[in-house]
């Protein structure tokens, strides 16, 4: 079997560490050919990785676009706000196109997409990784034998744990809505999808509630400097100091190596003082939530509550559906995850659902969602989700960010059919621009 020929667009965080091995391990399915990646140390280790020559490392997804279709498929694994015209490009010029998540910046460059995808014919997935995990296939196994009878309300919990929070939505590269996208699309767009495969209904109704109430500057403990590298009278005490989570030596991967290639202790204190993850939590030039309430109504009159929070002591994710015939309760940490069943009546049963440490992240997700995705670029099986599907769970996390900012319910129908008539003057835009 010859492998599927790659792109990677974008080798950092998840392009390097997360898919990029996915190829090492399985040459005969995988093999990347080029990449385009504007850090040279990053191109270069992706290079070294992929033994991908010279003239096929590029600096930029345009550079390389320029080339025409040189592979069977990209995996676009840039920025948020990068998603939408490097997708928009692939798919003009023939590629299958394996794209991150949130699939764009707004709910209707997100929907041109799918559109782009339909008028092109190319295979389109988006990374919801969380539907290969063996967890969730086993909770919606469980939700479809029908153990509880059809959900009739649902709480759902998306539990971030507090460094992670620190880390990516107050000092890194979420921070701020206005250069990626607002935290319930970049963090829940995963829940939202997995409460619309379950459900199996679209959502009728969303309202939503949220605020950034912790980390703010009236909340920096009296004397707390700028930088937390500076002298600190809470040095001590204070969980988020960055000499406890970044020069830890003993920490060698993530969230370490995302803010420096060079992981010496230099290296670490250099891109401190260097760019915004030596900041003060409480004095970072952050604007996102940290803690965000969803209410859903679905079609069928199923009622869902969800809560996002940033505030957690672990970072988990856990659920209760109720139906006629019973509860359900689950929990996954990415390693471990546990469903408990309590039918009524009938007493409790109780199923473990634990990663093998060899999986690959999000508790085999990553792995199985590049599995999955390459069986479906070689027509061995259909995509376990679609693009158009995927775009539902994005409707919802935009939907609920319009309804936390002007207080206001969204009626979905509605709001889809505005959307899906921008996203048809956005491609006819972008069409139009290109003859
Ligand atoms: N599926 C998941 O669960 C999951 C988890 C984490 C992150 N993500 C998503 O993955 C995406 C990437 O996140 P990350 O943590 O890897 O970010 P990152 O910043 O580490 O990687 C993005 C890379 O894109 C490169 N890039 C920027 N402009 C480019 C251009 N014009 N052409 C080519 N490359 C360019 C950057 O230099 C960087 O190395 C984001 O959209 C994020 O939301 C998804």
């Amino acid at each position: 079997m010859k492998p599927v020929t790659a792109v990677m667009v974008g080798a950092g965080q998840r392009g390097l560490y997360a898919y990029g091995p996915y190829a090492l391990e399985h040459p005969d399915e995988l093999k990347f050919v080029a990449v385009a990646e504007p850090d040279p140390e990053r191109r270069e280790k992706f290079a070294r990785m992929h033994n991908i020559p010279k003239e096929m490392q590029f600096e930029t997804w345009e550079e390389l676009m320029e080339k025409g279709r040189i592979a069977d498929v990209v995996f676009n694994m840039t920025m948020d706000r990068v998603h939408f015209a490097s997708t928009m490009r692939a798919l003009e010029i023939g590629y299958d196109v394996l794209l991150e998540k949130p699939m764009a910046h707004t709910a209707e460059h997100s929907a041109a997409l799918v559109l782009m995808a339909e008028r092109t014919g190319r295979l389109l997935q988006v990374c919801h990784v969380l539907r290969y995990t063996t967890f969730f296939r086993k909770l919606k196994e469980l939700l479809d034998d029908g153990v509880i009878g059809e959900p009739i309300t649902v709480e759902h919990k998306e539990n971030l744990v507090w460094w992670h929070m620190a880390h990516s939505f107050v000092r890194g590269n979420w921070r701020k809505a206005g250069t990626s996208t607002p935290m319930i699309v970049a963090k829940c767009c995963h829940d939202f999808d997995i409460l619309y495969w379950n459900i199996g209904r679209k959502a009728v109704k969303i309202h939503s509630a949220g605020s950034l109430k912790h980390f703010r500057p009236e909340n920096a403990p009296e004397g707390a400097p700028e930088s937390c590298l500076d002298p600190c009278p809470v040095r001590e005490t204070c969980p988020y100091d960055v000499h406890k989570i970044y020069l830890n030596m003993k920490i060698k991967g993530w969230p370490v190596n995302a803010i420096t290639n060079d992981l010496s202790y230099e290296g670490r204190l250099r891109a401190l003082r260097e760019s915004n993850y030596g900041k003060c939590v409480f004095h970072s030039d952050n604007d996102v939530v940290d803690h965000q309430v969803v209410n859903i109504e679905f079609e069928s009159g199923v009622t869902v509550a969800m809560t996002m929070n940033g505030h957690g002591f672990e970072e988990s994710r856990t659920m209760r559906y109720d139906g006629p015939e019973g509860t359900l309760r689950g929990k996954f940490d990415y390693r471990h995850g546990v469903i408990e069943i309590h039918p009524h009546f009938w007493g409790k049963s109780s199923i473990k659902v634990d990663v093998p440490p060899s999986e690959s992240g999000h508790g085999g997700g990553d792995f199985g969602m590049v599995r999955g995705f390459l069986r479906s670029v070689r027509g061995l099986e259909p995509p376990l989700t679609s693009a158009m599907n995927s775009l539902e769970s994005h409707f919802m996390a935009f939907a609920a960010e319009e309804s936390r900012l002007t207080g206001r319910v969204v009626e979905m129908e509605n709001y889809r059919s505005e959307i899906m008539r921008k996203a048809e003057e956005i491609v006819r835009e972008w069409t139009g621009r290109r003859r």
